[in-house]
C-alpha cells in the first residue's frame, strides 16, 4: 500500500483535527502518501481531494472543528454516489481511506467496505451513541462545554431563586445531558431513555425548592419526549398555576464548536495512529474504538449494527445525589 486519504464526516467534533494530524504523520512516517478530503462524503463525490504533508497539519490539533470540513452527503447513500466516489480514490492510486465520525459516516464506511474499497473507521461524535466504544472524540469536550455553562447558570439561577432548564446535543440518546447532569448537580435530568411529563417536571423543581434548595436546575437532552421549547411552553401555558418561571438555555451547537481538551486530543491521536497501524497490517472494514482502556480495532458491521445503551446507573446516582 502507497497511498491513502482521510475524511471527516457528519457533525465535527473537538478533537477531529489531532486525530486527522496523527493519521497524517504517522501515514507520512510509515512510508505512505497521505490525501484529505475535503467535506466529507460530498467531497468524495465532488473529488476534492488534495495531498497532505506534515506541514499541512501544523497547528490544528488545539482547534476545534475539523479543517478538513464535513457534511451530511445523501448522494453517498446511494450506489451511483458511491460509485463516484471510488472512481476519484482510484484515479490518484489512494488504496484505503479512513473516516472520522459517528453513526451515519460509519454506516458510509461499511457500505465502501462491502463495495470492496478498504475502509478503517475512527470513532468521532460528540453524542457519545457509537456502538462498541467506551467514548468516541469529542465527548469529553461537549461534556465540558456543557458543565461550564451549568455551573455559570447556577450562579444566577441562585441570586434570582430561580428554575433554569437546559437544553443539551445528543440526537436520539441522553448520554450529554445525564454526564452533563450529574457533572453538573442538576436537580433534574431528562432524557429519551427515561420518559417524564412537563407536570413531572414541574413538580420536580418545585420539591427543590422544598428542600431548600436556592435554585433548581434542569438539563434536558434535545432528543427527550419533552424537549425545552415544549417544557417552555407547557409552562407559559400554566406557570401562574406551577407559582414559579422557568428560564431556558439551548445550548445547541456551542457543545460542538470547542477546542478539545487533553482527554480528546489524546484519544484522537492514538485513534489515528492505531487507524494507520491497522490499514498497514492489511486490516479493513474496522472501526478503531476504545475498550477499557485498549485502543482496538472492531468490525464495522458490529458498530453499524449494534447499540449502545445507556448505563441507567448514572441516572439513578444522579437522582440520589439532587437531593
Ligand atoms: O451527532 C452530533 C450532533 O451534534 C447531534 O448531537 C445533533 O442532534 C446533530 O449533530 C445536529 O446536526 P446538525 O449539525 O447537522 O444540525
Amino acid at each position: 500500500m502507497k497511498r491513502i486519504a482521510v475524511l471527516t464526516s457528519g457533525g465535527d467534533a473537538p478533537g477531529m483535527n489531532a486525530a486527522v494530524r496523527a493519521v497524517v504523520r504517522i501515514g507520512i512516517h510509515s512510508g505512505l502518501e497521505v490525501f484529505g478530503v475535503r467535506h466529507g462524503y460530498a467531497g468524495l463525490i465532488a473529488d476534492e481531494i488534495e495531498p497532505l504533508t506534515a506541514r499541512s497539519v501544523g497547528g490544528i490539533m488545539q482547534l476545534g472543528g475539523t479543517f478538513l470540513g464535513s457534511a451530511r452527503s445523501e448522494e453517498f447513500k446511494t450506489a451511483p454516489g458511491r460509485s463516484k466516489a471510488i472512481a476519484n480514490l482510484a484515479s490518484r492510486g489512494i488504496e484505503a481511506l479512513v473516516i472520522i465520525g459517528g453513526n451515519g459516516s460509519q454506516a458510509g464506511a461499511y457500505a465502501l467496505h462491502r463495495e470492496g474499497f478498504p475502509v478503517v473507521g475512527i470513532a468521532s461524535t460528540i453524542d457519545n451513541d457509537l456502538p462498541c466504544t467506551d467514548v468516541s472524540i469529542g465527548v469529553d469536550t461537549a461534556v465540558n462545554v456543557a458543565l461550564e455553562a451549568i455551573d455559570r447558570l447556577r450562579v444566577t439561577a441562585s441570586s434570582h431563586q430561580r428554575a433554569f432548564l437546559v437544553e443539551v446535543m445528543g440526537r436520539k440518546q441522553g448520554y450529554l445531558a445525564l454526564a452533563a447532569g450529574l457533572a453538573g448537580g442538576a436537580e433534574l435530568i431528562i432524557i429519551p431513555e427515561v420518559p417524564m411529563e412537563p407536570e413531572e417536571i414541574a413538580r420536580g423543581l418545585r420539591e427543590a425548592y422544598d428542600r431548600g434548595k436556592e435554585h433548581a436546575i434542569a438539563v434536558v437532552a434535545e432528543g427527550a419526549q419533552y424537549n425545552a421549547e415544549a417544557i417552555a411552553q407547557y409552562f407559559r401555558e400554566h406557570g401562574e398555576r406551577l407559582g414559579f418561571e422557568l428560564r431556558v438555555t439551548t445550548l445547541g451547537h456551542v457543545q460542538r464548536g470547542g477546542a478539545p481538551g487533553a482527554f480528546d486530543r489524546l484519544l484522537a491521536t492514538r485513534f489515528g495512529a492505531a487507524a494507520v497501524e491497522a490499514l498497514i497490517r492489511g486490516e479493513t472494514g474496522v472501526v478503531v474504538v476504545i475498550q477499557e482502556g485498549n485502543v482496538r480495532t472492531v468490525p464495522l458491521e458490529e458498530v453499524v449494527h449494534g447499540t449502545k445503551p445507556l448505563d441507567l446507573r448514572l441516572y439513578e446516582l444522579a437522582q440520589v445525589l439532587a437531593k
